[in-house]
C-alpha cells in the first residue's frame, strides 16, 4: 500500500498477503490511524504507474519489476525506495516438520550458550533507500556516536535493540538502552526523514557519497529488522521544523512536564536512608544551592520489592516526604520492571495468579536474575497489565507514598543479568501469544506509559506525572523524561552526551538529558565542575552517581568549586521561564527544546557537523565544551543569546521553582541589525492540567520595534496569576523609550481573576 498523509507524508506499507499467521503491528506508537489521502494516478503505462499527491507538490513514480518507488518534488528527485534491489521480506513458511537439518537452522538459532526458539520461523524484512542530494544524516538514536551518521561500509552497522550495556564504551554502533527509528537527511533546501515503524531488532547501514565523491551526493540507507512488516513513512519536511510536526502528527508531542522537573535534581545510588535524605536536603540550603528533587534509587525499598520501603532506613516515608514537602520540594522513588519472585510479595503473587508476566517458550512465567535475583516480568505489552500497574501507584496502594512522589523506570530494557545480551530471550512469550523478538524495543515504552497513567490516575487526572525512563522508543516523549543511561566520569562522556542529547531531541523526545557527574567512577574536580555548566543547559538536569563512586553533593570539592557550581545551577534556575516557555513550544508545535545549530541556520553547511554548541531554543547557544580552550580556566560557560531575540528570565534564583513563584520577571533583549527583537513567554500553574481544560495559561510575545517595547497576548485567555516584569535588560546599550502593552492593562484586568490583588507592569 503506498499513501499519502495530510502534511508531506507519504507511508509504504508491505505485508504478506496471505501469511500462514498474522505478523506483528507495532500497536500503540501511532497516536492515531493516520487518516491518509488518495494518491492521483497521474499515468498508468505496462509497469508504471504515476502518482501525484494531493496539491501535485510531489511525484511518485512507482515501476513493477523490479519494484521501485522515487519521489520527486518538482522535479527533483528527494528519495527513492529498492533503487539498490535490497528489498527483502521472508515469507512465513510452514515448520520444518521432519525436513532436514539444514532447514532447521532458519528455525534455531544458537547465541553463545542460549537457544533461539523461532517457534514461526525466519521472518525478517529489509530495505533500501536513497536520499538524492543529501550526504548529512542523522537520528535513529541510542549509540555513543557523532551527532551525523557515520558510513557502516567498513564496520558495523547501527544497531537498534534495546539493551543494558554497564560501562559502554564511546563511538559504539551497538545499541544502548532505547531506539527511535527515526532518520533524518538534511541538505541546504530540504529536509526529510525515513521512520521505520517496526520494534524487533533493526539493523541501520548508512552509505554517505559526498559531493567530493560524486557530482551529486547521495546516502542510501538500508533498514533490516528481524522480523514484522514494512511500515515505513516517509516525511518529506521540506524543512526540519516541518519533519519534526511531522513526526510529531503520528507519534505525538512531548508531554509538558510539571515545572519542578526542569530544576535540579539530586540523585545517588544510594541515599541512605531518611537521616541522609534530610542531611543533603539541608546541605542545599546550607550551601546556598538551588534544587527540586532528590531521588532514592533501589536500596530504599524492602529488598528490591519495587512499591515498598526498607524498613529499618526509611521508617517513615510519609514524614520524610512531608519534609521535603514543607521545603517546597520533591522524591523521585524507582520502580523497575522485574518482580521479585517471592510468594509473600502481593505484587508477585496477584501478578502471578492473574497470569500477568512474560512466559518462556514453555508456557511458564519467564524468570530471570536482577537486582533482586530471581525475578519475574510484567508483561506490559497488554492493555490489562498496564492498567493494573497504573492502579499500584494508588495513594492508598502504594503504602508511604504521597503526591510529592515521582517516578523513575530503570532496567526496562528489560535489564536480564546472564541473559542472552543482558537481556530477554527473543523466544519469551507475550500478551496475545506474539514472541519477544516482535516487541523487544517497546518494552520499557509500555512500562512508562503505564507509570504515567498511574501517576495521572493517582490525582484523579489534576496532575501532570513525571516518569524518567532508561529504555524508549518512538514515542516515548508523549510520558515523560528519558537519560542516557550508566556513563562514566571521564571527559569524553561529558563530550559525547551533546551529540547524544542532540540526536534524542531531533527524533522527538525533547526531555532528555545525561547524568551530570558521569556515573561510573570518579569525576576530577574540574570535570564535574564542566559538566554542572554543561548538563544547566541541558533539559533534564540531574546529577547521579554509582554505588561505588565517591558522594559528589556539590558542595564537597571545595569552596571554589562550590561556588562554581552554584552560580551553573542559579543561572539554571534564571532561565526557567525561558526553559518552560521551549517545552510549551515542544509540546504544541513539536520544536525540539535543545536543537543542532544546522537546524536553525539550515543554509549553512559549516554548522551541519557542529556537536560541542547547540541552540536551546532559537533565541540561546550554548558552548559548554571547546577543547581548544581547556587551557583557560572556564568560570562561565559561555552562553549566547542570538541577536534580534527576547527571553524571558527571572531576577534571580530561588531555593526550589516553588520558591520562586514571586520572583520577579526580566527581559533580556538583544538586537538586530535593524534594532529589533521578538520573544514570548508562556506561564501556567506549573503542575496541573488547567492550561490544557481551562486554559488557564498566560502566553505572552514581545517586539522591540522603532525603539518601543510592546507585549502584546498570543492567546485569549489569562493566567490568573498575574506576572512582574521588574527590568527590562537591553544589550549593546539600548533601553527601549517607550514599554506598550497590548491589550492595555485595563483590557487585560477584565479578563483576570477577581483575586488579584495588585499587579505591575514594567
Ligand atoms: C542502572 C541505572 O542506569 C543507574 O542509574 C541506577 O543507579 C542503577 N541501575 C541502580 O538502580
Amino acid at each position: 500500500e503506498i499513501s499519502e498523509i495530510q502534511g508531506n507524508i507519504f507511508r509504504l506499507k508491505i505485508d504478506e498477503a496471505s501469511p500462514l499467521r498474522a505478523r506483528y503491528k507495532v500497536p500503540d506508537v501511532l497516536i492515531k490511524e493516520p487518516t491518509t489521502q488518495r494518491l492521483f494516478v497521474s499515468q498508468k503505462e505496462s509497469g508504471i504507474l504515476a502518482l501525484s499527491s494531493v496539491n501535485e507538490d510531489y511525484k511518485l513514480k512507482v515501476t513493477a519489476n523490479p519494484f521501485q518507488v522515487v519521489i520527486q518534488s518538482k522535479g527533483e528527485t528527494v528519495l527513492s525506495m529498492n533503487s539498490n534491489g535490497l528489498l527483502y521480506f521472508e515469507h512465513l513458511q510452514p515448520p520444518p516438520g521432519d525436513r532436514k537439518q539444514e532447514d532447521l537452522g532458519l528455525w534455531q538459532e544458537k547465541f553463545g550458550t542460549f537457544l533461539d526458539i523461532k517457534a514461526h520461523g525466519p521472518s525478517s524484512v529489509g530495505m533500501d533507500f536513497s536520499l538524492h542530494g543529501f550526504d548529512h544524516v542523522y537520528g535513529i538514536p541510542q549509540h555513543t556516536e557523532t551527532l551525523l551518521l557515520k558510513n557502516t561500509s567498513d564496520g558495523d552497522a547501527y544497531r537498534l535493540y534495546n539493551l543494558d550495556i554497564f560501562g559502554h564504551k564511546i563511538h559504539d554502533k551497538i545499541g544502548i538502552y532505547g531506539s527511535v527509528p527515526l532518520l533524518l537527511a538534511h541538505k541546504p533546501n530540504r529536509t526529510s526523514g525515513i521512520f521505520w515503524l517496526n520494534s524487533s531488532e533493526t539493523l541501520v547501514d548508512i552509505n554517505t557519497k559526498t559531493a567530493k565523491q560524486r557530482a551529486v551526493p547521495l546516502t542510501d540507507v538500508r533498514w533490516m529488522s528481524e522480523s514484522g512488516i514494512i511500515d515505513v513513512f516517509l516525511l518529506m519536511g521540506p524543512t526540519a521544523f516541518d519533519l519534526f510536526k511531522q513526526f510529531a502528527q503520528l507519534t505525538g508531542t512531548q508531554a509538558l512536564p510539571p515545572l519542578f522537573s526542569l530544576g535540579y535534581h539530586q540523585c545517588r545510588w544510594n541515599y541512605e536512608d531518611e537521616q541522609d535524605v534530610k542531611a543533603v536536603d539541608a546541605g542545599f540550603d546550607e550551601h546556598d544551592i538551588p534544587y527540586d528533587v532528590i531521588w532514592l534509587d533501589i536500596e530504599h525499598t524492602d529488598d528490591k520489592r519495587y512499591f515498598t520501603w526498607d524498613k529499618k532506613k526509611f521508617q517513615n516515608p510519609r514524614k520524610m516526604q512531608e519534609h521535603l514537602r514543607k521545603k517546597k520540594r520533591k522524591l523521585v522513588v524507582i520502580v523497575d520492571p522485574h518482580i521479585k519472585v517471592d510468594p509473600m510479595y502481593t505484587l508477585y503473587s496477584e501478578a502471578k495468579d492473574k497470569g500477568y508476566f512474560v512466559k518462556d517458550r514453555n508456557g511458564q512465567d519467564f524468570e530471570g536474575i536482577c537486582w533482586p535475583g530471581s525475578s519475574c516480568y510484567l508483561d506490559f505489552t497488554s492493555p490489562e497489565v498496564r492498567k493494573w500497574y497504573a492502579d499500584q501507584f494508588a495513594f492508598k496502594t502504594y503504602k508511604g507514598s504521597t503526591n510529592i512522589l515521582y517516578v523513575w523506570n530503570d532496567m526496562n530494557e528489560p535489564s536480564v543479568f546472564k541473559g542472552a545480551e543482558l537481556t530477554m530471550q527473543k523466544d519469551a512469550v507475550h500478551y496475545n501469544n506474539w514472541e519477544h523478538r516482535e516487541v523487544h524495543n517497546l518494552y520499557g515504552f509500555y512500562q512508562q506509559m503505564a507509570t504515567a497513567e498511574g501517576l495521572i490516575r493517582r490525582s484523579s487526572g489534576k496532575e501532570r506525572p513525571f516518569v524518567l525512563t532508561r529504555s524508549f522508543f518512538a514515542g516515548s516523549q508523549k510520558y515523560g523524561a528519558v537519560w542516557t543511561g550508566d556513563n562514566t566520569a571521564e571527559w569524553g562522556y561529558l563530550k559525547i552526551s551533546i551529540p547524544m542529547l542532540l540526536t534524542i531531541s531531533m527524533t522527538g523526545i525533547s526531555f532528555c538529558g545525561a547524568d551530570v557527574g558521569g556515573f561510573i567512577g570518579d569525576p576530577e574536580p574540574e570535570l564535574l565542575v564542566r559538566w554542572y555548566q554543561a548538563g544547566a543547559y541541558q533539559p533534564f538536569f540531574r546529577g547521579h552517581s554509582n554505588m561505588e563512586s565517591k558522594r559528589r553533593e556539590p558542595w564537597l570539592f571545595g569552596k571554589r568549586n562550590t561556588q562554581i557550581i552554584r552560580e551553573a545551577i542559579r543561572e539554571r534556575y534564571v532561565l526557567l521561564p525561558y526553559l518552560y516557555t521551549l517545552f510549551y513550544r515542544a509540546h504544541t508545535a513539536a520544536e525540539p527544546v535543545m536543537r543542532p545549530l544546522w537546524v536553525e541556520f539550515p543554509e549553512k553547511i559549516e554548522t551541519f557537523d557542529v556537536e560541542n554548541e547547540y541552540m536551546l531554543g532559537k533565541q540561546v547557544s550554548s558552548h559548554p565544551l571547546d577543547f581548544e580552550l581547556n587551557i583557560f580556566e572556564v568560570v562561565r560557560i559561555p552562553v549566547f543569546q542570538r541577536g534580534g531575540t527576547v527571553i524571558p528570565l527571572k531576577t534571580a534564583a530561588g531555593k526550589s521553582t516553588e520558591w520562586m513563584i514571586d520572583i520577579s520577571y526580566e527581559l533580556h533583549v538583544a538586537l538586530d541589525t535593524e534594532a529589533c527583537a521578538i520573544g514570548e513567554l508562556y506561564l501556567d500553574d506549573g503542575h496541573s492540567f488547567q492550561y490544557l481544560h481551562k486554559k488557564q495559561f498566560l502566553y505572552r510575545k514581545f517586539t522591540f520595534h522603532k525603539n518601543i517595547l510592546t507585549s502584546s497576548v498570543f492567546s485569549k485567555m489569562y493566567f490568573s496569576k498575574i506576572f512582574f516584569t521588574e527590568r527590562v535588560v537591553s544589550h549593546w546599550a539600548m533601553l527601549p523609550k517607550e514599554v506598550v502593552t497590548a491589550p492595555s492593562l485595563s483590557e487585560l484586568r477584565k479578563h483576570l481573576n477577581d483575586a488579584i490583588s495588585h499587579m505591575i507592569y514594567f
